[in-house]
């Protein structure tokens, strides 16, 4: 059977033919020049996903919520679950800052709900507050594997999204809690040891901050117990108004 006629039996029976159509000489791709492809040197994907200061400022909760939970600036995205963005009350006077998602972090998408969590929870009843009332972050927003420390360049690639929260909340006062949150926010060596028992100032604003102990520290070592409660009682009073609302260094 002819092609002609073979087509018209299709199309009396509702069938389209499909033909490889000829592009017509202005159609044809071009290629570009070999040159033009060697200097044109496409970004790596890391470099292309960095959170940079400039790409994270201005962006309302939802925008911030949804480039964190995209990030692959560092290689802890290979390793996560979920990105923990942080919780609680987005006006809250109390912004806590801890170090980083663990185990029960990266499966719940929630910072400090593990036993160090329920800790945590527990000292803020003691100065009558909910968890709900406070806004709780960490300086890392994804796992790093086996719950090691931080390295200096995850801090960096992740410190954006954490300045872009401190600016959204606009708390009154910053509880840094641990050795990790306290020496990257301060930009010390200090043992919190050495850190805590004062107010300090974050950023340009000098946003009052006070450094206390780790929940999870708490757990090995209670004894440690009484020196956070007064670092909570600083807080409060602070809050109050009965502490000296200027921060020293
Ligand atoms: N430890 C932290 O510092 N942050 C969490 O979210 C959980 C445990």
């Amino acid at each position: 059977m002819d092609e002609q006629l073979r087509r018209q039996y299709l199309e009396a029976m509702g069938i389209t033919s499909w033909l490889f159509r000829q592009p017509d000489e202005t159609e044809k791709l071009v290629p570009p020049p070999v040159e033009a492809w060697c200097q044109e040197k496409a970004p790596a994907a890391e470099e292309a996903d960095s959170p940079r200061l400039d790409n994270v400022a201005g962006l309302d909760w939802a925008a911030l919520r949804e480039r964190v939970a995209a990030c692959k600036a560092c290689d802890l995205h290979r390793s996560r679950t979920q990105t923990v963005f942080g919780v609680g009350d987005q006006n809250a006077d109390i912004l806590i800052i801890g170090e980083a998602p663990g185990a029960d972090e990266d499966r719940q998408g929630e910072p400090f709900v593990g036993r160090a969590g329920k800790l945590l929870n527990a000292m803020l009843k003691a100065i009558g507050l909910d968890r709900e009332q406070v806004f709780i972050a960490n300086i890392l927003k994804c796992r790093p594997p086996g719950n090691r420390d931080p390295r200096p360049e995850e801090v960096l690639r992740c410190k954006p999204f954490l300045l872009r929260q401190v600016e959204l909340v606009a708390p009154r006062v910053i509880l840094a809690v641990g050795r990790i949150a306290a020496q990257n926010l301060l930009q010390s060596t200090d043992p919190v040891g050495r850190l805590r028992g004062r107010v300090h100032g974050f950023g340009e604003s000098a946003i009052p901050l006070v450094v206390t102990y780790h929940p999870a520290y708490l757990l090995r070592s209670p004894e440690q117990k009484a020196k956070a409660w007064q670092d909570l009682q600083q807080v409060t009073k602070f809050l109050a108004g009965k502490e000296s609302p200027k921060p020293t260094g």
